[in-house]
């Protein structure tokens, strides 16, 4: 522990009397030298004592940025070859997918390194590269966002990456990831149950003329949760609820950003928040199996060397809070810790959890399920209208 505080103020001391470097500035920037702990997508870290461990853990998330030089978005006549300026919340979305891919695929404790060639690994790399053919690649998600009303270079607000994202799983049979994309702050809990469980058809045997249907199995889940959490910043009742979000080992962090620009946050410290940040234009390119320097070279540009961090209070309003449930225990589990946790401590929740849409209406008294009927509507317009949220999210330049 000592030795730790003698090398920040060496490092310190460093900026003040020479020339600013990157290396400086990466040891003293992205994780604070404090006894308060490290949350890092459910992970729990001791900043003092575990700083590498962090840093292997943040280096291992797939980190995806603004990438140049690709095959334009939308045939040969476009002139998007790259997302520069636009493509941010894009990123972020492909961040979210990706770690639940990895989480799925290679389990929440797998680690990257430099060397690593596993082929697992590459095929969930494979699926976010910049073209066409590619399940979830920035061309898939720009076209797909037609389909919301945004065209290609347009911005995306973290309601319709959320959506964009559940259309485009679909197809990747795989992976068979289903996304739920919580509306009108409220998760319902059986809409989920509904949406997961999948009738695992017949199994061989058959009892006499009734044939048993198999257990029904469960779709791995991605749930997103978009919120508005103030109008022009965060309103300070919700800090500490986002603050328990990134602790559940469910978490997938939270894509949201500052003003402006989009970014992927994937854990806090104290009262802020720990990023990774698409704002860099990186060559476009190729991993294939990772066979020759260039591919090698190409792969360490999916691993961000050090994370950022902001205060709490400097994100922007908007954003989808993201959990990863592989199976039904999880979920259940997840469940409760959201009430435990996130709702019957808070005066005012992130968000309502229940179990029934209709739950709070009398089906015996007509004319208030009518009135109950029609204020749902209305809550759901008004909500509809939150989706302005795009336009708080500007072009960067
Ligand atoms: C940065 O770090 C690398 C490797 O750790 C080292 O070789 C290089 O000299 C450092 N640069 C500066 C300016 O300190
Ligand atoms: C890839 O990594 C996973 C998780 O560590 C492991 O189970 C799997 O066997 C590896 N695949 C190969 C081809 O090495």
């Amino acid at each position: 522990m000592f030795f730790a505080v003698v090398k920040v103020l060496t490092v310190r001391t460093v900026i003040m009397d020479s020339l600013f470097t990157q290396n400086v500035s990466d040891e003293a920037e992205d994780i604070p030298q404090t006894d308060e702990p490290v949350w890092i997508l459910g992970r729990k870290y001791n900043a003092l004592k575990e700083l590498d461990v962090i840093r292997r853990d943040i280096r291992s998330k797939l980190w995806f940025t603004y990438r140049k030089g690709f095959i334009p978005i939308g045939g040969c006549s476009s002139t998007f070859t790259s997302d520069k300026g636009w493509g941010c919340m894009l990123r972020c979305g492909q961040m979210v997918l990706a770690q639940a891919l990895i989480t799925l695929h290679l389990g929440k404790d797998w680690q990257w390194m430099p060397e690593t060639k596993n082929s697992t690994y590459l095929k969930i790399l494979s699926r976010f590269e910049d073209k066409r053919a590619a399940a979830f690649s920035i061309h898939q998600i720009a076209l797909m966002g037609a389909s919301e009303g945004k065209e290609v270079g347009q911005w995306f607000g973290p309601n319709t990456i959320a959506q964009v994202l559940k259309k485009l799983v679909v197809y990747d049979e795989w992976s068979s990831i289903t996304i739920h994309v919580a509306l009108d702050n409220t998760l319902i809990i059986n809409d989920i149950l509904r949406q997961c469980k999948v009738e695992g058809g017949m199994t061989a045997e058959i009892d006499g003329e009734t044939p048993l249907k198999a257990p029904s199995q469960w779709k791995p889940l991605l749930l997103l949760i978009p919120l508005r959490l103030g109008l022009s910043e965060i309103n300070p009742i919700y800090i500490n609820g986002l603050k328990t979000s990134f602790k559940f080992t469910q978490s997938m962090g939270v894509i949201g950003g500052k003003p402006n620009l989009a970014l992927y946050f994937i854990g806090c410290v104290g009262d802020e928040v720990i990023y990774l940040d698409p704002h860099t234009t990186q060559k476009s390119g190729s991993i294939e199996e990772k066979m020759n320097e260039e591919e090698i070279e190409m792969d360490t540009t999916y691993h961000c060397k050090s994370a950022s961090r902001i205060p709490i209070t400097g994100m922007d309003p908007s954003v989808a809070l993201c959990f990863f449930c592989a199976t039904e225990k999880e979920f259940k589990s997840l469940c409760k810790s959201m009430q435990e946790e996130l709702i019957l401590p808070e005066k005012q929740p992130l968000f309502e959890l229940c179990r029934e849409r209709l739950t709070q209406w009398s089906p015996a008294d007509v004319a208030s399920e009518a009135i109950a009927a029609a204020s749902f509507v209305d809550f759901e317009h008004v909500e509809r209208q939150y989706d302005t949220s795009d336009e708080d999210f500007e072009l960067l330049g």
